[in-house]
């Protein structure tokens, strides 16, 4: 459904759909709190890092020094985007976890300058962040119809709208985020929303030096520790919890066998936390650690593979010029 044009321009007015409302987010956050707070090692998932304030951090983090994949993932985009706009044919983009849509715009320039390009599918569960990029793009973009969808990706993909011929597309390395099993469930959700002709743009951040890659997660700046911190304050606004902020260290380390980054809040002393929502006391040992982010690192040879076990056919897999970053163009396997 178009959005209605703001008169006299040739603006469109973006449609958003909001399947995460107060209620949802409440007890899906409850759910993961109850859950993970009483798991050992402590856990909670990186979802939660993103209310206002951690789309905010993030949008930092990307401007970091250290940390390299968005520039990466840009100079692939610049430099390849003239054979993703004719390989994918699309007049329509869908972006999962789509944040400030600022690569975005490298896309949806190319397949306007072929004279394609009809819609674009924000989706992220961060509604203001959606909120603001779908309304730039919408102005940027006059005629383009911006449909965004507010949802949770293991839960809201079946509500992406459908029609035109789409480029799918998963950047900033966000698939790292799954682990291994749910990773393998979400691409095969994502593979069974796609139709033939469409295609899948999906980035990996790469295997690399170790020392890089922790200068990535655990910047002189403290950007990523107020990052990383932030999911406790989302706890505590929206749980009725009390924890410290200050008294929680973060931690990054990677693992050499499981080939990911970890990121961790180290509790600096022994101490209890109470989240009076969900009635709960939750006791922290001095120097326990809980565990809030994988960051998944691939290796170039296992990706085509990996796609290929939920039927998507790698056509092209790009680096950038110092091989950090990789970009895949995918489609369906005909027949499935
Ligand atoms: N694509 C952007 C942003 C990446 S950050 C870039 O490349 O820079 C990851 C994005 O995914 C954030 O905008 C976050 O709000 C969103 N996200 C994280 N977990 C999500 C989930 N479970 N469902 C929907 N969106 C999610
Ligand atoms: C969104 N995602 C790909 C980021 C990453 O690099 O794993 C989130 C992040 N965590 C710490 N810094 C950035």
């Amino acid at each position: 459904m178009p959005g209605r044009v703001v008169p006299g321009s040739a603006i469109v007015e973006p449609v958003v759909d909001i399947h995460l409302d107060p209620a949802w987010i409440d007890r899906a956050l409850r759910a993961d709190v109850a859950e993970g707070l009483t798991s050992q090692p402590k856990e909670l998932p990186p979802k939660w890092f993103y209310d206002d304030r951690g789309s905010e951090l993030f949008d930092q983090i990307t401007r970091l020094p250290g940390y390299y994949p968005t520039r990466r993932e840009r100079e692939i985009l610049e430099r390849e985007v003239d054979v993703i706009a004719e390989r994918s044919g699309a007049d329509t983009v869908v972006e999962l976890g789509s944040g400030t849509s600022e690569k975005t715009r490298i896309v949806l320039d190319a397949l306007a300058a072929t004279g394609r390009l009809r819609r674009y599918v924000p989706f992220d569960n961060s509604e203001a962040t959606l909120r603001n990029a779908a309304a730039e793009l919408a102005e940027a973009y006059e005629g383009l119809a911006v449909h965004g969808v507010v949802g949770d990706f293991e839960h809201h993909l079946g509500h992406i709208p459908d029609g035109g011929c789409r480029l799918m597309m998963l950047l900033g390395g966000t698939i790292g985020n799954f682990p291994p099993a749910p990773r393998k469930d979400f691409l095969a959700s994502v593979a069974a929303t796609m139709v033939p002709g469409d295609t899948f743009l999906l980035g990996f951040d790469l295997v690399k030096d170790h020392d890089r890659l922790i200068a990535a997660y655990d910047d002189p700046e403290g950007v990523t520790a107020a990052f990383n911190r932030n999911v406790l304050s989302v706890i505590n606004h929206r749980l009725d919890a009390d924890f410290a902020l200050d008294q929680f260290e973060h931690e990054a380390r990677f693992d050499p066998d499981e080939e990911w980054i970890e990121m961790w809040l180290r509790s600096r002393c022994a101490q209890q936390v109470t989240i009076r929502g969900l009635g709960m006391t939750v006791d922290f040992a001095q120097n326990e650690r809980m565990r809030t982010e994988i960051s998944a690192k691939f290796r170039p040879e296992n990706i085509g593979p990996e796609l290929a076990g939920v039927g998507l056919a790698m056509e092209r897999l790009w680096t950038d010029a110092r091989g950090d970053y990789a970009l895949t163009l995918s489609r369906m396997v005909e027949g499935r």
